[in-house]
């Protein structure tokens, strides 16, 4: 790798990449998720996954984010200067690099503790340093942009509606700039406004150089944002 350019240089190279599911419930069956993957992504690009229902994008997102671990081949991911294969790293190297490389939206709503939205917005950029007065700043901008006004800035998430709550989910991966962004249908749950205010976001994240690989729910958008797209199959049960 080292011996690319620095602009070819991808941020996350997956080679080989295997996920395999045991269903204990069902006599250790296995569904095969993720077979023989191989994807690179560089900085200011934008690789859209694409696949039916249960096709293995989320997994290939988790696997990435080290959620779920790969059950063979390496996901390379530049980290602080060097490639990491998070399919081997430590859990403490992995939580590193949620601190400073990667950023996840989830597809389903995490569960959120009772912490003020304006709060949770500001976390990644103190946890990067930042005053808490230009977090302050940052988190609102974000947060005005995304349309959610500021009588809830003060409030804990738990009670917004879906669209709030996701909002405040992109708002809170994509207010630092993560060299990394994994986007698992982040626009799923918006109305058409809201949609176009998050495709912004990615499209800026692509100009300041993101390496995004990311899931659509809604094609317009997917096709707004990605420069590349891979298409999943549906798995199979394998044994
Ligand atoms: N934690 C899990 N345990 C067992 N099976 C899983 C798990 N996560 C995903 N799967 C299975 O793996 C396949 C791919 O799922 P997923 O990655 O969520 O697909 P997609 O996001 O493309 O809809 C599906 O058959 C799903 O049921
Ligand atoms: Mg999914």
């Amino acid at each position: 790798m080292s011996a690319m350019t620095e602009q070819t240089d991808p941020m996350i190279a997956i080679q080989g990449l295997h996920k395999t599911f045991t269903l204990h419930t069902q006599n250790g069956a296995t569904i095969s998720a993720l077979q023989s993957l191989d994807l690179t992504v560089s900085g200011g690009e934008c690789v859209v996954v694409r696949g039916a229902s249960g096709a293995g994008k989320s997994s290939l997102l988790r696997c990435v984010y080290g959620n779920y671990r790969a059950g063979g081949g390496a996901i390379w991911v530049r980290h602080q200067g060097a490639m990491v294969d998070v399919a081997k790293a430590e859990p403490r190297t992995i939580l590193d690099m949620r601190r400073t490389t990667m950023g996840f939206v989830s597809q389903f709503l995490r569960v959120i503790p009772r912490i003020p939205t304006l709060d949770l917005v500001m976390e990644p950029l103190l946890t990067a340093g930042r005053s808490a007065e230009e977090a302050r700043e940052q988190a609102g901008t974000i947060l005005t942009h995304l349309n959610l006004p500021q009588r809830l800035w003060s409030l804990a998430p738990a009670t917004f509606s879906g669209g709030e709550q996701q909002r405040v989910n992109i708002a809170r991966a994509m207010v630092w700039d993560y060299p990394v962004l994994l986007l698992d249908e982040p626009t799923a749950s918006l109305d058409r406004e809201n949609r176009a205010a998050v495709v912004e976001l990615i499209l800026a994240a692509r100009s300041r150089g993101a390496a995004i690989l990311g899931v659509f729910h809604d094609r317009e958008a997917g096709d707004a944002v990605a420069t590349d797209t891979i298409e999943l199959r549906a798995n199979r049960l394998a044994a």
